[in-house]
């Protein structure tokens, strides 16, 4: 079946490279060799995780927690679902969550309210993307990849309806109106 959309880049995969290796490096001073466990948010934040997580140096622990705020199209239905694991165990360490974008603010604010519950030593964010736009929830990443500006990307993990997550660039989508 044909695509009803195209795509455009934005950013590309050589430059998302040199960005990952930057972040690593900034997380590991920040946590100076300190144990941390990484908590991505799925399935957004899978390949940004696997890349990021691999330029860590220190003890590092990776946990998944599955979340979803888009449903399926372009706009946030401002409900964020977490299925949250009872055996996630966070208590008394630094967690690290590692998302794909930060947009309205709701699935962070939501997220790093529910885990904030767990005692964790630290909790810190970190997002790829973070979209220049007014936030629902006031919330700011600690660390970013790039600021963008408001407009539906997908590549690296992000998704229109699960399509194109494995695109090694970021790209705008386009939808092609029918002729
Ligand atoms: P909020 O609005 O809660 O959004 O900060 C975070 C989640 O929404 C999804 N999202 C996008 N997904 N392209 C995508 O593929 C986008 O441009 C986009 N903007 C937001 C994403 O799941 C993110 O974790």
């Amino acid at each position: 079946m044909s695509k009803e959309w195209t795509t455009k880049k934005l950013i590309g995969a050589g430059e998302i490279a040199r960005r990952v290796r930057e972040l690593g490096a900034e997380i590991n001073t920040h946590y100076g060799g300190e144990e941390v466990t990484v908590v991505m948010l799925l399935n957004g934040a899978l390949y940004f995780t696997a890349d990021l997580t691999r330029e860590l140096t220190g003890k590092v622990k990776v946990e998944g927690l599955k979340v979803s705020s888009y449903h399926g199209g372009t706009n946030s239905t401002g409900k964020v679902d977490i299925d949250e694991r009872s055996d996630l165990d966070l208590a008394g360490r630094h967690v690290l969550v590692v998302d794909d974008i930060l947009d309205t603010g709701q699935t962070l604010a939501t997220v790093t309210r529910a885990l904030g519950q767990h005692s964790p030593r630290s909790l810190q964010t970190c997002v790829l993307l973070d979209k220049a736009v007014p936030r629902a929830e006031e919330f700011e990443a600690d660390f970013v990849g790039f600021t963008i500006a408001n407009q539906f990307v997908v590549g690296y993990g992000l998704d229109y309806q699960g399509y194109e997550r494995n695109l090694p660039s970021i790209e705008v989508l386009e939808f092609v109106s029918p002729t």
